[in-house]
C-alpha cells in the first residue's frame, strides 16, 4: 500500500521559521530573473569597480610576505578579535580621524548595515530612509521588520528640511539612513552644513544616523564635504567598505560608532561569524602599510579612470539625446541618474526597448522607498566597470530605444 504524504507537511519549506519565510524575494532591483543576458549585451547595472583598478599583483606580494612569516603567517590562520585586528582598526581609525576603539571591522558594507539594523532598530520601529534609496537597505531593514519612512533626496543629498518637518510633526524614527557622498542612485553629496544640521537633529530628537558611505573615497572633482562631522559624532554610525576601492569580492568593510555601540555589535557578532577572516585582514594590513603612499596613489589613478568614464557617458547622452535627457556631471562615485523627459514615460516599456537593443540599466522606479511608483522618468547608469567605447555603444543603443518609445515604434 502506498502512503500519500501531505506535500506541505513534508516540503523543506515547511521547516522555515516564520521570520525566514517572511523575507521578501527580490523584486525589481537585484531580481536576476529580469536579466536576459545575451552575448554582446551591455549592462550598466551595478556599482562595480574596474578590474584594472584592483590590487591583484600587490595583494600577491602581500600574500608572499605574510605567508613567509615564520609564525604561521603572523597568526593569519588563527582566531582573532571580533572587532578586528588592532593594526587594521588603527589604520582605519587614522583615516577616519577617530579613536581605534570606535572601529569594528566587518565583512563588507552590507554586513555593517545588517549589524546596525540588528543592534539598533527595535522590531517594527520606524526608520527614515533616503527616497530614492539604495534598495538593499530596505532588505536589511526586514531583519528588524523596520518600517521605512521616505525622506526626499535631491541633487544635494538628503532633504534635511523635510526630515526636520517630519520630526516637528511628531515623527520619531529610531534611525535615519542616508548615503552622504555620491548618493546611490542619485549622485548628489550632502553639504557640510546639512551634515551639521543632521547631527544636531539626531541629538535633539534622539535618533541614530546610519551614514552609509561606500563611494566616499572616489571624489574626482569638486571639494570634499567635511567628513569629520559624521565620523566624530556618537549619534552617527558610519558604515564603510573596501568594496569600491580594493574589490567587492574581499567582503571587507568597517563601521565607526560610539564604543558602547561597537560593544553591542560585537555581542551580535559573537552569535554569528565571530570575526572577519584573520588571513584576509593580515593581507590587507600588509597591503595598506607596506608602502604608506600606495593606497592614495592607487586611488588617484582610479579616480581619473572613473572621471573619464563619467564624462564620456554624460557627454554621449547629451549629444545623442539632446533635449530628451537631463543629466548632471557627477563629482565622484559610480552612477549617473539622468532624467528622460518624455512625457508620461512608461519605465517598463523603455527598459524593455533598451534591453531588446542590448543595453540594460536599473529603472528609476526600483529605487522608490515610498511604495509608490516614483522616479519613473529616471534611469540609473553605472559606469565603473565599463570602458569608454562600451559606454558610447551603450548610449547609441539606449538612444535608439528612447527614440523608438518616443515615436511609438517599439511595439
Ligand atoms: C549605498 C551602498 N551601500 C552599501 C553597499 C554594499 O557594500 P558591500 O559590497 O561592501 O557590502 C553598496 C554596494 O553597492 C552601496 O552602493
Amino acid at each position: 500500500m502506498t502512503t500519500v504524504l501531505d506535500p506541505a507537511a513534508t516540503s523543506v519549506g515547511a521547516s522555515l521559521t516564520t521570520f525566514t519565510a517572511a523575507l521578501s524575494r527580490p523584486r525589481g532591483f537585484g531580481d536576476a530573473s529580469l536579466r536576459r543576458r545575451r552575448p554582446g549585451d551591455i549592462e550598466l547595472l551595478g556599482g562595480i569597480p574596474d578590474d584594472s583598478a584592483l590590487p591583484v599583483s600587490e595583494l600577491l606580494a602581500s600574500a608572499q610576505r605574510v605567508l613567509s612569516d615564520e609564525r604561521a603567517g603572523a597568526g593569519a590562520f588563527q582566531y582573532s578579535q571580533s572587532a578586528g585586528l588592532d593594526e587594521l582598526r588603527a589604520w582605519i581609525a587614522a583615516r577616519e580621524g577617530v579613536a581605534p576603539e570606535r572601529v569594528i571591522v566587518t565583512n563588507g558594507g552590507f554586513h555593517g548595515l545588517s549589524l546596525s539594523v540588528l543592534a539598533l532598530i527595535e522590531r517594527g520601529a520606524p526608520v527614515a530612509v533616503d527616497n530614492p534609496v539604495f534598495p538593499l537597505f530596505l532588505r536589511a531593514l526586514e531583519l528588524s521588520a523596520g518600517r521605512a519612512v521616505p525622506i526626499s533626496v535631491g541633487p544635494h543629498g538628503l532633504d534635511v528640511d523635510e526630515l526636520e518637518h517630519h520630526l516637528r510633526g511628531g515623527g520619531r524614527p529610531a534611525a535615519v539612513y542616508t548615503v552622504p557622498d555620491f548618493h546611490n542612485p542619485s549622485q548628489g553629496t550632502l553639504p557640510s552644513e546639512q551634515r551639521v544640521r543632521l547631527v544636531e537633529l539626531a541629538e535633539r530628537y534622539g535618533f541614530v544616523v546610519l551614514a552609509d558611505n561606500p563611494y566616499r573615497e572616489l571624489r574626482f572633482r569638486g571639494t570634499d564635504a567635511d567628513q569629520r562631522v559624521l565620523s566624530e559624532s556618537d549619534r552617527v554610525v558610519h558604515v564603510n567598505t573596501f568594496s569600491k576601492t580594493l574589490g567587492p569580492g574581499l567582503r571587507l568593510g568597517w563601521v565607526v560608532a560610539a564604543p558602547e555601540l561597537v560593544e553591542a555589535f560585537v555581542r551580535v557578532r559573537n552569535r554569528q561569524d565571530s570575526h572577519t577572516s584573520t588571513l584576509e585582514q593580515r593581507l590587507v594590513i600588509d597591503l595598506l602599510t607596506h608602502d604608506d603612499t600606495w593606497f592614495d596613489r592607487t586611488l588617484e589613478r582610479a579616480r581619473a579612470l572613473y572621471r573619464e568614464r563619467a564624462d564620456v557617458l554624460a557627454g554621449a547622452l547629451r549629444e545623442r539625446l539632446g533635449e530628451l535627457v537631463e543629466v548632471e556631471d557627477p563629482e565622484g562615485g559610480f552612477f549617473l541618474w539622468p532624467r528622460i523627459t518624455l512625457p508620461g514615460l512608461d519605465p517598463a516599456r523603455l527598459a524593455e526597448a533598451s534591453a531588446e537593443r542590448g543595453a540594460t540599466y536599473q529603472r528609476g522606479d526600483f529605487f522608490s522607498s515610498s511604495g509608490r511608483p516614483e522616479f519613473t522618468d529616471r534611469v540609473r547608469l553605472a559606469y565603473g566597470d565599463r570602458d569608454v567605447a562600451t559606454l558610447r555603444e551603450f548610449v547609441a543603443r539606449f538612444g535608439d530605444a528612447v527614440d523608438a518609445v518616443a515615436a511609438g515604434t517599439d511595439r
